[in-house]
């Protein structure tokens, strides 16, 4: 797909500040896919959902009405706060692991890059292994586990360790770098620098 650059990574190695740079730098839009699974998670919370239930919680997330850009609201109802809050960080990762679940917000996202005119950006844990395989550039972005908790000022290191550990051993779609994705370690550098490599690829490539 030569419209779309796919990003993943572990909890603060700099996915959406990078995502969102290099989506504006070429004018494409940014989907942070990362969002969508935690508001479904503030819905199921704020309405009572267990979030283990695998059916309820696959009906839930087949049925709602999400936006990203340019707030997170889901089903009319505005949680760009709350999906940052302690209860969604204990519960994303839970809800993440769910296949079904997942088929749901996959299916939405490949049928969201298709409505795009131009290009896109989309970052994640699957985004290169799952849903754009074929992506134009797929990088994989990660930085030292210490300054990735730095970056989280909402989340402690327990809360971010807990996180990946769910998210890179779940059998469902885990985290994992594709064979063919550009590593890029950010730790310590600046983002501008994280920028052009991804931008430069690009161009190398179209
Ligand atoms: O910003 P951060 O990297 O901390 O996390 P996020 O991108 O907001 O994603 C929150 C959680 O959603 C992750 O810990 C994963 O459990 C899940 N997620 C996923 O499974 N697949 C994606 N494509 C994006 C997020």
């Amino acid at each position: 797909m030569d419209h779309v650059i796919a990003i993943d990574g572990p909890a603060g190695s700099g996915k959406s500040t990078v995502a969102r740079a290099v989506a504006d730098q070429l004018g494409w839009s940014f989907l942070d896919t990362g969002a969508m699974y935690r508001a479904i998670t503030a819905l199921a919370l704020r309405t009572n959902v267990d979030v283990h239930d695998h059916d309820a919680m696959a009906a839930l997330a087949s049925g709602v009405v999400i936006e990203t850009v340019p707030a997170t609201v889901i089903d009319g109802i505005d949680v760009s706060d709350e999906i940052r809050s302690a209860p969604v960080n204990d519960a994303v990762s839970v809800v993440a692991s769910q296949p079904l679940v997942r088929a749901a917000m996959v299916r939405r996202q490949q049928e969201w890059a298709k409505r795009q005119p131009r290009g896109t950006v989309v970052e994640g844990r699957d985004i290169t292994t799952v849903v754009f395989p074929n992506a134009v550039v797929k990088v994989y972005l990660t930085a030292s586990l210490e300054e990735r908790s730095r970056r989280r000022v909402d989340e402690d290191v327990t809360s971010v360790s807990r996180r990946d550990q769910i998210d890179s051993n779940r059998p469902s779609s885990p985290l994992r770098q594709a064979d063919d994705a550009l590593y890029i370690d950010t730790t310590g550098r600046a983002i501008a620098s994280v920028v052009e490599e991804i931008v430069t690829c690009l161009n190398q490539r179209s």
